[in-house]
């Protein structure tokens, strides 16, 4: 969904969310969908060689999602289907960036070697609708990701109703490059003319096809089996339809008018930048309308990430891939999270990181935590500053308030690590657990070496290091003996007086 913001959410689910790789949640069904009468076709398969880039355009992301996404989340969202996408360059890259977002068999992947222009493209495309007649289909570029679901919502609706080719049409500041709309004396569409066949007149004209399209996909089927490439490109174009459909009384041509920065599209890394900051400051002005942003123009809030309502979010907050923040939530400046679940009512504070994690309702981490994957915070835990975890369980109410490594670790409720405590669960080779009871005091600078268990209600004497298993309610202390050298301290500083 583009961007479909979530305002309500789960309280503090207790599982750590999946990572984004999953995908293959599908589309929510919205309003717009009637009984299935809508499949859509994706063009995909450029090079896009403004990009200068050895990834093929559609994969820049914008957001934290590949580019070409977008208008194919937004047809799904639509409820069309099949969703056919034609790809030619980095097919199997792109192939698996769908397959990763949406799942197998989501998307029909049609391959077009040779790019031979946007007519032959969706021509080529056609056979994998061959069952699907008398129906609509629409036809997007992979290249405007900013398009809005209510734009096409009113094309789709437009087409619906009266069995019409519709066309979206914009007017950009500068219309070099885009395809003119000529219109009639009575202001009907006639067809659409590439700048590079376009005569002065026509190259006057300020209104442009925008490259979004919907009609009955049995006209598309002949109208895109009858294109001539005989153009200034040599290229089958799809805009030729525009005027096949204005002169059929049976179709008919239907102009929807956009706002030309909701349907640009991206050639070059300009206008992927512009089209990141757009989509930011969309996201992030509807989400003000229950969540308050001390300075919305440096939050990033990826399209995908849940927030409840009164939550607080500092400057340069960065919200990425799947995270969802419960209500009430307090994220500081600075502060990065992806794919993390954060309970209600929890305080991050500034310029913590944590990726693949969950943070329990009323926990604090931070400032400057490092929450890595699998970290588990349970309710009201503490987790301070220099503090790192990766596979690590804390539960309710424990607390890590200092400097600390807690990898491969079990540790139970109500927990007091202190602060320089280690758990040392690598030995070059494999890694090992370890595993803290309930109620345990592990004093500072403590060093555990996995695979190990302390258990319920037992002390760790400061300084120690734990090799052995730990009897719950004991005390395990390791030290070697203090020494004590009477007037020591001044002996030296005399020895080094007399050597100056
Ligand atoms: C196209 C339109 C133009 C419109 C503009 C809007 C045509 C002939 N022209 O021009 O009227 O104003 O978009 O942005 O359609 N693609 C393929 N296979 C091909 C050619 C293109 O999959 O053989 C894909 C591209 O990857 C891209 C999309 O189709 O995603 C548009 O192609 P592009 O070459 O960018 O068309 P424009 O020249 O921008
Ligand atoms: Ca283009």
């Amino acid at each position: 969904m583009l961007p479909e913001i979530r305002a309500s959410m789960a309280r503090s689910a207790k599982t750590t969310p999946k990572p984004r790789s999953a995908g293959g949640r599908p589309a929510k069904i919205g309003d717009d969908r009637v009984a299935n009468d809508l499949a859509a076709i994706v063009l995909a398969a450029g090079k896009g060689t403004r990009m200068r880039s050895a990834r093929a355009k559609v994969l820049h992301e914008l957001l934290g999602r590949p580019l070409g996404l977008y208008p194919i989340e937004l047809a799904r969202a639509l409820g069309a289907d099949p969703v056919v996408a034609v790809l030619g360059h980095q097919r199997e890259a792109v192939e698996a960036a769908l397959l990763a977002r949406f799942g197998a068999g989501a998307v029909t992947v049609v391959e077009q070697t040779d790019q031979r222009g946007t007519g032959h493209a969706v021509r080529l495309a056609m056979p994998a609708l061959a069952d699907f007649r008398g129906k609509l289909v629409l036809v997007l570029y992979g290249d405007v990701p900013l398009l809005r679901r209510e734009t096409l919502a009113e094309l789709v609706g437009t087409s619906r109703r009266y069995g019409c080719l519709s066309i979206v049409t914009t007017t950009p500041p500068d219309p070099t490059g885009y395809g003119r709309i000529v219109r009639d004396q009575r202001g009907h569409v006639m067809g659409v003319v590439e700048q590079k066949d376009a005569s002065p007149e026509e190259r006057a004209i300020t209104e442009v096809n925008a490259g979004i399209y919907c009609g009955p996909v049995d006209f598309f089927r002949a109208a895109t089996a009858a294109l001539s490439a005989r153009n200034a490109q040599g290229e089958y174009y799809l805009t030729d339809i525009v005027a096949r459909a204005a002169a059929d009384a049976k179709i008919g041509v239907t102009a929807i008018d956009a706002d030309f920065r909701d349907v640009a599209g991206i050639n070059d890394r300009l206008q992927l930048a512009e089209a990141e900051a757009a989509m930011r400051a969309r996201i992030n002005r509807a989400l003000q309308a229950h969540v308050t942003f001390r300075d919305p123009a440096s939050a990033v809030v990826e399209p995908d990430v849940e927030i409840g309502v009164d939550v607080e979010l500092g400057r340069n907050v960065a919200l990425r891939g799947r995270t969802r923040i419960g209500h009430g939530a307090r994220i500081g400046d600075g502060v990065i999270l992806t794919d993390v679940e954060v309970g209600a009512g929890a305080e991050i504070r500034p310029y913590t990181v944590a990726t693949e994690a969950s943070i329990g309702a009323g926990a604090r981490v931070g400032p400057f935590a490092h929450l890595r994957p699998g970290s588990r915070l349970g309710p009201d835990a503490h987790v301070g500053n220099f503090v790192e975890t990766k596979q690590t369980t804390l539960g309710r109410g424990s607390k890590a308030n200092h400097l600390s490594y807690l990898g491969d670790s079990t540790i139970g409720d109500r927990v007091n690590i202190g602060a320089g405590t280690i758990t040392c669960n690598y030995n070059g080779y494999e890694k090992f657990r370890t595993v803290i009871e309930d109620g345990v005091a592990i004093g500072s600078d403590t060093q555990l070496v996995a695979p190990v268990r302390v258990g319920k209600g037992a002390v760790v004497g400061a300084g120690t290091t734990v090799t052995r298993d730990v009897a719950p309610g004991a005390l395990a202390l390791s030290r070697a003996p203090q020494i004590e050298k009477p007037g020591y301290a001044r002996k030296v500083a005399k020895k080094y007086a007399n050597k100056k």
